[in-house]
């Protein structure tokens, strides 16, 4: 270990070092925690940041985990503080937890920046909260660690799997046609999220984790171990014990977060079927350290990186847990490795090389290999044309290859309760041929860009046996979602974008081959429209989601606020009294 620091030079003796007023308080209110000083001066401190909360049902076993974390620091001669953080569950907040993940990136930041931590261990998983830890942890610049929450184990009802998310659309579709008792239904219900962990499909959490673990940011291959396993709890006292390690290194987040580690990071969602989500957070987290990562290069590696992890819901077959058994993400990093640019080094401080060493493929169905990937392609694809001059996108294995290139009539829709009310209709005027739009719920429309982008395939056409046709909006959808769905429209509809301009009847094209998504609509009539749109009046006009609509950027740009991107004024620093 190369020693950066000596306990003189810890961030945290800035505040219980000196011999002065303000350092007696801060000592004085550490006895009156019960420690003594020996217990704390000279040593790393050690922030847990816990996004712990009896509302997600994703993080029930982080009350536990903490205290191997604890465990592991106090051993590597370390002092470990939990501290609750913005718990942002996936499973309950409305109107989206999207609204959120700047909020808990916010307090991430200035709970570091305003306390005496050396370095912090983040607890998160549940979806926005990896983005959101992560992107205010950067911005702090501490050393830091993620501690992924790690997948729930496979659901099960009367001998079938169920994929979290995936299934549950799929059996409601089944149900709206009539095909499923109530019984059953309670059945799915249950069965669908057995134990603690993230949902157990490749969705948004499962997909940010390995992404937070093929950047570096994770011990390796932290991010396949299921939350219930041992091996989940061993892992927690691990990263305590390499945090400690980490501040005396003076390890900062941004010697990790490197444009090479940004870059295998997408190669890695790539080759997982990753979530669309995952387009906007990581290029949110690439910029905060730095990294100015575009949809354009996301484009560029999606075409060239095959798809090998067969989890659903871009695979068939596989859930989560079967990954792991399969080898984890450091199998998948080994399949891949001639792309990676395994000479980075993560938190470990050791380069990936070593890592992937001995890393094996245990279930080559699973994890398959270059000649035989489960899509020949990435998982997403990035589209442009008149529609989307900013980008969209949408992800091709997940849709039917008939829509690949398709051309139809648009049915618009301004608001999610109007198109709610309007789609179980039985006399809806729609074909196979419809383009479903729904706008207004983008970044600013949304607020927040709510996953509704799955748009629910009409009553009329389901029972007529259809179950995809082609969707577009300016929202985001579920990682566990699946369908022919156009998403992330920029610049959104809310804010003039020329979605905004689509009429009912419009003739729309999308030539995914191609990469591109236009209206069939001359421009002077585009003009006309243009000049005679209004924009819509702001959802929320006070609070939290005021200052959201404010200052969030569009999708193309991560969804960060502009006053929190990096290069937005002078940097904070740290606070001088
Ligand atoms: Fe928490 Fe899906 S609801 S990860
Ligand atoms: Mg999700």
């Amino acid at each position: 270990m190369t020693t950066e620091k000596t306990p003189d030079t810890l961030r945290s003796s800035r505040w219980f070092a000196p011999d002065d007023l303000r350092s007696f308080g801060h000592r004085s209110r550490m006895m009156q925690l019960g420690y003594a000083e020996e217990d704390f001066r000279g040593k790393p401190v050690i922030g847990i940041l816990n996004t712990w909360s009896e509302l997600n049902s994703c993080h029930g076993h982080f009350p536990e985990r903490v205290q191997d974390v604890k465990r592991g620091v106090l051993a590597a001669g370390g002092f470990p503080v939990e501290m609750p953080a913005l718990s942002v569950d996936e499973s309950f907040t409305k109107p989206t937890s999207m609204l959120y993940r700047n909020m808990l990136a916010m307090e991430t930041e200035e709970m570091i920046r305003s306390h005496p931590l050396d370095g912090v261990v983040l607890m998160g998983g549940c979806d926005k909260t990896t983005p959101g830890l992560v992107m205010g942890a950067v911005t702090a610049g501490v050393p830091m660690i993620f501690l992924p929450a790690g997948p729930m184990l496979r659901g099960h009802y009367k001998g079938r799997i169920l994929g979290s998310g995936s299934d549950g659309w799929k059996y409601w579709d089944e149900r709206r046609a009539g095909n499923v008792s109530d019984e059953e239904w309670l059945g799915i219900q249950g069965g669908i999220a057995r134990s603690v962990g993230t949902c157990m499909t490749m969705g948004t959490a499962s997909t940010m984790t390995a992404i937070a673990d093929a950047m570096g940011l994770t011990l390796p291959g932290a991010s396949s171990i299921p939350a219930a396993d041992s091996g989940h709890k061993r892992m927690g006292s691990a990263c305590g014990r390499r945090i400690v390690e980490m501040v005396w290194e003076d390890l900062t987040p941004e010697k990790i977060i490197t444009a090479a580690a940004v870059r295998n990071a997408a190669i890695v969602a790539m080759a997982t079927g990753c979530s669309t989500n995952a387009v906007v957070h990581l290029i949110a987290m690439a910029r905060r350290a730095g990294v100015a990562l575009t949809l354009d290069d996301l484009d560029t590696l999606g075409r060239v990186t095959p798809l090998i992890a067969n989890v659903r819901p871009s695979g068939k077959d596989y859930l989560m847990e079967d990954f792991y058994y399969a080898g984890g993400l450091l199998a998948l990093m080994k399949q891949i490795e001639e792309r990676l640019d395994t000479s980075v080094t993560g938190v470990t401080g050791k380069p990936l090389s070593e890592a992937l060493a001995t890393a094996e493929v245990y279930n080559d169905d699973v994890i398959r290999a270059l000649s035989n990937p489960v899509y020949h392609q990435g998982s997403l694809a990035l589209l442009r044309g008149n529609l989307c001059p900013d980008g969209a996108v949408i992800k091709p294995a997940a849709c039917d290859p008939k829509f690949h290139v398709h051309e139809g009539p648009a049915l618009v829709f301004d608001s999610y309760p109007e198109m709610k009310a309007a789609i179980d209709d039985e006399d809806l005027d729609v074909t196979s041929d419809t383009v479903l739009v729904l706008r207004n719920a983008g970044p600013k429309g949304g607020p927040g860009m709510p996953e509704w982008g799955m748009l629910p395939i009409p009553k009329a056409l389901i029972r007529r046996g259809y179950r995809d046709m082609l969707r577009i909006s300016d929202a985001r959808m579920s990682g566990t979602s699946y369908g022919a769905c156009v998403l992330h429209v920029a610049p959104e509809s809310f804010v003039g974008g020329p979605l905004a301009l689509l009429k009912t009847g419009d003739i729309v094209r999308m030539d995914l081959p191609n990469r591109s998504l236009n209206m069939l609509v001359d421009e002077a009539e585009l003009a006309r429209r243009r000049a005679a749109w209004s924009p819509p009046e702001q959802r929320f006009q006070r609070g939290w989601g005021y200052m959201f609509s404010q200052h969030v950027t569009q999708a193309d740009k991560g969804c960060d606020f502009d006053y929190l991107e990096r290069g937005f004024g002078k940097a904070a620093g740290e606070p001088d009294i």
